[in-house]
């Protein structure tokens, strides 16, 4: 199969034959339809985090079920599948307590370097990324990598729900846990801050403020719910914020992953307000907060591909789609075959796409 390997930082992806053995026990292996292209696969291709190399990048996706192992019962050929990274065991000490983007468990979740679900011809060993893979025309992953999704469904908006779309709205409405009527600001109005405004208005927030420095995405934030939009080239963010609010809002939400927008989340923060970052800040950097400040009750907390419980959470973010109310169409910026991958990057970093997507 064609796979789109990325051997060193800063440099192009390149298409290369790629093979994948037969799925193992409790693995299936996948027809890849749709990937999406998301801002983490970028972080990795620029060395803000590191992966061993050579990688097949890739983990917003969507396929029909090809194979599957022999103690595999939850799904079979021909079944539709979005995958998630956040493969668990369901027996660990995080799973069982219900926090399963927490497992660890390293049978089911390989560390970086771990796998062999990947071969080819070259004499390098080629790493499988985050459990997935997705820029490939097959995938074999864990079985509880994937979530079942009914057929009606079209795969290249399903796929969108496999990371953006869930980190987003599972931050609202998982991690944060925002209530009708609370105010929310999102930093941030990309694939997955898109789907923080989009799960704020499901969540039934009151004022939800979009911050962005582009004008269409701002423009687009509102369609999708956002009451308020700020753009921080008018001025400090902060200060727009508490004049929007009356002093701050109850729920912030970094969706960048930068050390300046982290503390802006928490310094826009009502007193016994929860700033919750999205963004994957660099490795190793550091960010400030006012020490007084949680004299006043404010918190800030970290979310993981929006502590999603996903076998439940994506049925359902189908069924919002289903019934008008996550608006996924409006996503896709432009549909790339994957000879066309690293276009689709070169647009994502000049901030021209909300989501590319690879139609196989
Ligand atoms: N303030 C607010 N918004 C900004 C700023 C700024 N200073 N600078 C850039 N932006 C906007 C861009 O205009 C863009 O709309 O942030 C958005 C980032 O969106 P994407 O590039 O589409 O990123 P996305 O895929 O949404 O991922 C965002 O979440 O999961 C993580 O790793 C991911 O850290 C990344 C973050
Ligand atoms: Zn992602
Ligand atoms: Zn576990």
């Amino acid at each position: 199969m064609k796979a789109a390997v990325l051997f060193e930082v800063n440099k192009p992806l390149q298409i290369e034959d790629v093979s994948v053995p037969n799925p193992g026990p409790r693995e299936v292996l996948i027809r890849t339809r749709v990937a999406g292209l998301c801002h983490s696969d970028l972080h990795f291709m620029e060395g803000l985090y590191p992966h061993p190399l050579p990688a097949v990048l890739g983990h917003e996706s969507a396929g029909v079920v090809e194979k599957v192992g022999s103690d595999v019962t939850y799904v079979k050929p021909g079944d539709h599948v979005v995958t998630c990274l956040s493969v668990f065991c369901g027996t660990c000490d995080n799973c069982t307590t219900g926090r399963t983007v927490l497992c660890t468990d390293t049978t089911v979740k390989m560390l970086p370097g771990a796998s062999n679900r990947l071969s080819w011809a070259r004499s390098e060993k080629l790493n499988q990324f985050l459990n997935l893979s997705s820029f490939a025309e097959q995938m074999l992953v864990h079985e509880n990598a994937i979530v079942k999704i009914r057929k009606d469904m079209p795969l290249e908006l399903a796929a969108l729900i496999g990371c953006g779309v869930i980190t987003g709205y599972g931050a609202v409405v998982n991690t944060a846990g925002v209530k009708a009527g609370e105010t929310v600001a999102v930093i941030g109005c990309g694939g997955v801050g898109m789907a923080a405004i989009n799960g704020a208005a499901i969540a039934g927030a009151g004022r939800i403020i979009a911050i962005d420095t582009n004008p269409a995405k701002l423009q687009l934030a509102t369609k999708l719910g956002a009451t308020d939009i700020v753009d921080p080239r008018n001025g400090d963010v902060v200060q727009q914020v508490r004049d929007l609010t009356n002093g701050g809002v109850q729920h912030s939400f970094e969706v960048l992953g930068r050390k300046e927008t982290a503390e802006q989340s928490f310094a826009m923060l009502a007193a016994g307000g929860t700033a919750t970052i999205v963004g994957m800040i660099p490795f190793g950097q550091k960010i400030e907060l006012h020490g007084f400040d949680f004299l006043r009750e404010r918190r800030i907390q970290g979310s993981s591909m929006g502590s999603n419980h996903f076998r439940v959470d994506m049925p359902r973010l189908i069924e919002f789609y289903m019934r008008g109310k996550l608006h996924l169409e409006d996503w896709i910026s432009a549909k790339l075959k994957l000879s066309e991958i690293n276009e689709g990057f070169a647009n994502m970093k000049a901030g021209k796409t909300l989501r590319s997507v690879i139609m196989f």
